[in-house]
């Protein structure tokens, strides 16, 4: 893997982020009739937390909240002496704010916790289009209506064991809302790529997304977007 591929700067691509983020909106309405397109919150249910399932990828570089690197700060975000990884710690507080379950995906093979070792290995798999095994699948999706996903961003897309967890589970009838955790990249076009993977479901475009580096208002700002959904 060369530098230049591997260490792209993330600041570089906000404009990027910002131009898909328009496109998207212009393509969110109405332009696929077979299904596959994300929907208008006015097509949703109000959220009911004892029938919704926050599921989230999240992989912290250390759980040691002493002496970190830069790296593993930008990874991880720490209440009362408790590391999380970003997304974890936002589904945490989904979870609680709606008394919802979580599920957690986890690779079936341990994912290194070296910053640029993990790099390589994300540019490894999308090159490839690769599907990393997954530990295991959700047993009981049956029980909820509701699931929202939350990842973050790797390389502007989904981490490659999403692709995993979207294709080999069932998501026919849910109601399916994403969130992501970033430095810069927002959704980065993963809403129209899920909507597309999920055409049996019905893929919410009211979405939330938080930069790394508002996790401290991530409360609130979580608190906002629940309460858009009703919940
Ligand atoms: C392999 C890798 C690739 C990343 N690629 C991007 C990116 O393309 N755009 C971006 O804004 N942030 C990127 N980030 C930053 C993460 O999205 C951000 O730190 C996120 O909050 C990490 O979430 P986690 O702690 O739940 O794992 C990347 C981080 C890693 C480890």
């Amino acid at each position: 893997m060369t530098n230049t591929h591997t260490r792209r700067t993330f600041l570089a691509l906000a404009t990027v982020s910002v131009a898909s983020v328009g496109l998207a909106g212009c393509s969110l309405f109405g332009v696929d009739d077979t299904g596959g397109a994300a929907v208008a919150q006015e097509e949703m249910p109000a959220v009911d937390g004892s029938r919704t399932l926050v599921v989230y990828f999240s992989v912290p570089e250390t759980d040691d909240p002493n002496g970190m690197t830069q790296d593993e700060e930008n990874s991880t975000h720490v209440v009362d002496g408790k590391v999380y990884g970003n997304t974890q710690y936002v589904a945490l507080l989904m979870a609680e704010r709606l008394g919802a379950d979580t599920f957690r995906i986890e690779t079936a093979e341990e994912l290194p916790l070296d910053h640029d070792t993990l790099i390589d290995l994300a540019v490894e798999w999308q090159d490839a289009g690769t599907r990393p095994e997954l530990k295991a699948l959700i047993p009981n999706l049956d029980e909820y209506d509701t699931v929202i996903v939350g990842y973050p961003i790797w390389e502007y897309d989904m981490p490659m064991p999403l692709y995993s967890f979207f294709e080999q589970h069932d998501f026919s009838g849910k109601n399916v809302y994403l969130y992501t955790t970033h430095d810069v990249s927002g959704l980065s076009g993963t809403l129209e790529k899920v909507a597309e993977m999920l055409p049996d479901a019905t893929v919410s475009e009211n979405t939330f997304d938080i930069s790394r580096s508002d996790m401290d208002d991530s409360e609130a700002r979580v608190g906002e977007w629940l309460d858009g959904l009703g919940a």
